[in-house]
C-alpha cells in the first residue's frame, strides 16, 4: 500500500487539514467490557504474561506464538476484561480430550474434546487483589455452562494458588505429570456438567 508523505506523517499536516477537535463531546470507551480475544489481542496478553510470569520465573504458560495459535484456533474459549479499552485480565482455554493433562495439552487444541483446558488466567499487576481474577473466572465458568459440548474445565497451578481456585469451585485432582523447569503443579478440575441446574436457569 502506498501512502503520501503528508498522510503518513500526520503531525506534518498543515493546520487547515487537521481534523477539528470535537467540542463538548468526550471520547467514550466502555468503562468495563468482557469479550472473547482475537489474535490482534495477543501482544496485550503477552505484555501481562511477561510481567506476571517471565519476570518472576523466566517462564510463562503461553509464549507469544502460542497465544496467537490458540486465539486463532479457539478464540471462543478465551475471555478478556477490558477497562476503557485496555486489557486488564484474561483467560485463554482450548479443548482437551483426556482425563488428565499431558505435555501435549500445553500446545494442542482437540476440537472434539469435552474438557476445557484453561492455560492461563492472569490479571494486570495494577489491577490485582481487587476481585477481578475471581470475577473473570466466575464469568468464564458461567459462559462454559452455555456450551453444550463442555463437561468440565481443568487447569494446573502452583501449590500456592490451590486455595484461590478452590474458592472458584475447582477440586484438586492430584499432582500433575507436567513439570516446567523446576516448577511443579497441581491439577485441578471443575465439573461444568455437574451444574445442570444452574445451566437450566442461566438463560443460555
Ligand atoms: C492469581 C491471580 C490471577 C489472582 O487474581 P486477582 O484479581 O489478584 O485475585 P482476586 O482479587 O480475585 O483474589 C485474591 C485472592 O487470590 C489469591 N492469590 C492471589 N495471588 C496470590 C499469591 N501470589 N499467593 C497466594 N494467593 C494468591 C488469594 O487467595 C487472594 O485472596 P486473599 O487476598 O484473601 O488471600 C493474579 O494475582 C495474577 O494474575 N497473578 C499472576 C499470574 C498467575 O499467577 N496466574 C495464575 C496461574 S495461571
Amino acid at each position: 500500500m502506498t501512502m503520501s508523505v503528508v498522510s503518513a506523517v500526520p503531525f506534518m499536516k498543515p493546520l487547515h487539514m487537521r481534523s477539528p477537535v470535537p467540542q463538548g463531546r468526550r471520547h467514550t470507551l466502555p468503562a468495563s467490557e468482557f469479550r472473547s480475544l482475537s489474535p490482534e489481542d495477543a501482544i496485550s496478553v503477552f505484555e501481562i504474561e511477561r510481567e506476571a510470569f517471565i519476570s518472576v520465573s523466566g517462564e510463562c504458560p503461553l509464549h507469544l506464538d502460542e497465544v496467537r495459535h490458540f486465539l486463532t484456533l479457539c478464540p471462543e474459549l478465551s475471555l478478556g476484561w477490558f477497562e476503557e479499552g485496555r486489557l486488564v485480565a484474561f483467560i485463554i482455554g482450548s479443548l482437551w480430550d483426556q482425563d488428565r493433562l499431558t505435555m501435549d495439552a500445553l500446545t494442542l487444541h482437540k476440537p472434539l474434546g469435552t474438557t476445557v483446558h484453561i492455560h492461563v488466567l492472569a490479571v494486570h499487576r495494577t489491577f490485582r487483589q481487587q476481585g477481578k481474577g475471581s470475577i473473570l473466572m466466575w464469568r468464564y465458568l458461567q459462559y462454559l455452562r452455555c456450551l453444550p459440548f463442555v463437561r468440565r474445565a481443568v487447569l494446573m497451578c502452583e501449590d500456592f494458588l490451590v486455595p484461590f481456585y478452590q474458592k472458584s469451585g475447582f477440586k484438586v485432582q492430584g499432582p500433575s505429570d507436567i513439570t516446567v523447569g523446576p516448577l511443579i503443579f497441581t491439577e485441578m478440575s471443575y465439573s461444568v456438567r455437574g451444574h445442570a441446574f444452574m445451566r437450566r436457569n442461566s438463560g443460555c
